[in-house]
């Protein structure tokens, strides 16, 4: 197999026969000779490689545009031009797959928009090779921070019968023929359809999660969930990634100290592990991006409930586009004035209205409010919800009763706290959000392969 150009420009010496494939970013020709800029996606840089005319396959070289896949043999030598410790002197070449005139990544920069128009060729571009290069590189940062903690990855069903958050945002999953559903007394018959039940996909693996949680004591599952909110922001999407522990044994008050724990941990593990990747986002998106990374991996998060959250936003003297009240929802906006412009910082808001919250979160003593904390960090707003769970049966089947939900669908649910029930919490962390934080980039459509929003499935 061929060597990885990232290995190479690492190299402690010049090494004899090496092959690398790749595409072609530029070419330029000289007499007697052509440089060759090659990228594999294994890091930022390119490495330079000089073929000499004669050489075999540099006929062929000759027709290979920007975008064309390459395969080359060489020697890595110390190079002689500036910019670069080492270069690949060709001794055989050949062009694996030449590249269309039309190939559209000629030019050094591009919108996000036009690039969103070729998500199947994006991810050769700088920018967004590096995204996704920190995408993965976080994933597994996530994996180890669990690992380190003793943690027991679940995995969480996608398909289910029942609605997490009691929000009615879930795509359906049938094989019915759409055109002429079985019929039963006026409504679709889903006894006849292949679950027998209506089933949808997940909004969150919270639930199942759970039962792992009241047998492996702390759990977490990281994987896709699915929305059909109709909101076309730059912060949803239809489907998207995320990352929910759940821990045994935990209050609200625990449950906020992990989820600061795992924000700092994630950031100080890009800002080692990935400065390549990172600088080019603090070049070219976010200038001010390393300090704000920094200042978040470094500080301890402000802390405070809801009710003192709207009681400053009421006092703040700023004129919202939605009025703050206790007992709304905080919007994007508040959010975003509590992290940016009053304290610089985190937040942590906690103890919101039980009304506005779903229904499996512990009711507080006051009888008004939940143990639910929402993070909301700058440029992005939430990153993180949870709750501590209710877990007292005769409590819980009543908030299952009064907010008019299918008690027999949840039974199961409640099965748990008749069992060896205990306090747990937990949290959900949407993995793209955390990229856009990580990056800078301003839209989440571009921290995911594929995005999916209404009216928008093109690959
Ligand atoms: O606040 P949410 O709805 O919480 C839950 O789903 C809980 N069941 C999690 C738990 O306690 N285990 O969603 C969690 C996070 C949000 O804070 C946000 O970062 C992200 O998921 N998120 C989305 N990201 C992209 N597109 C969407 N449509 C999102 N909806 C939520
Ligand atoms: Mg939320």
């Amino acid at each position: 197999m061929a060597r990885r150009i990232r290995a190479l420009l690492a190299a402690e010496a010049s090494l004899a026969d090496v092959a690398v494939q790749g595409w072609v970013r530029t070419r330029r020709d000289s007499r007697g000779f052509s440089f060759l800029e090659l990228n594999d996606g294994s890091c930022l840089a390119n490495i330079q490689i000089i073929v000499d005319a004669g050489i075999e396959g540099y006929e062929e070289l000759l027709s290979a545009t920007t975008g064309a896949a390459v395969s080359v043999h060489g020697d890595l030598v110390e190079s002689e031009g500036k910019g670069q410790r080492w270069e690949i002197r060709a001794k055989r070449l050949a062009l694996v797959g030449p590249a269309a005139e039309d190939y559209p990544l000629q030019k050094k920069r591009h919108s996000d928009e036009f690039l969103r128009e070729i998500a199947h060729l994006r991810p050769r571009s700088n920018k967004y090779g590096a995204l996704f290069r920190l995408r993965s590189a976080l994933g597994r940062a996530i994996h180890d921070f669990f690992h380190e903690r003793g943690f027991v990855q679940v995995h969480t069903p996608v398909i289910t019968g029942s609605d997490c958050e009691g929000a009615g945002e879930m795509f359906r999953v049938t094989t019915l023929d759409p055109d002429a559903p079985p019929r039963r007394d006026g409504n679709t018959d889903y006894s006849r359809d292949f679950f027998g039940k209506p089933a949808m996909l997940t909004v969150s693996g919270q639930l199942p999660l759970e039962a792992f949680c009241l047998s492996l004591g702390r759990v977490y599952t990281f994987g896709p969930t699915f929305r059909s909110e109709n909101s076309n922001t730059s912060r949803h999407m239809a489907e998207f990634w995320m990352v929910e522990p759940e821990v045994a044994f935990a209050d609200l008050a625990d449950n906020m100290t992990l989820a600061e724990d795992f924000i700092r941990y994630l950031l100080r593990f890009v800002l080692v592990e990935c400065s390549e990747d990172l600088g080019l986002f603090a070049r070219f998106v976010d200038k001010s991006l390393m300090e704000r990374l920094q200042n978040i991996a470094d500080s301890e998060f402000i802390r405070l409930t809801y009710t003192e959250a709207v009681d400053l936003l009421c006092s703040s003297g700023r004129k919202f586009e939605y009025e703050p009240a206790w007992g709304r929802d905080l919007q994007s906006e508040h959010e975003r004035y509590l992290t940016e412009e009053h304290f610089h910082k985190p937040v942590v808001v906690y103890d919101y209205p039980r009304d506005i919250k779903a229904f499996y979160m512990r009711c507080n003593d006051d009888g008004k409010t939940v143990a639910a904390m929402d993070i909301l960090v700058p440029h992005i707003g939430e990153i993180i919800g949870g709750s501590q769970r209710e877990e007292r049966f005769e409590v819980l089947r009543e908030r299952i009763r009064e907010l008019g939900l299918n008690e027999d669908d949840y039974w199961w649910y409640l099965d748990l706290r008749r069992h060896g029930s205990a306090p747990h919490s937990g949290f959900g962390l949407g993995f793209e959000r955390l990229l856009m934080l990580v990056t800078g980039v301003t839209n989440i459509r571009d921290t995911i392969p594929f995005p999916r929003t209404p009216k928008h499935l093109e690959f």
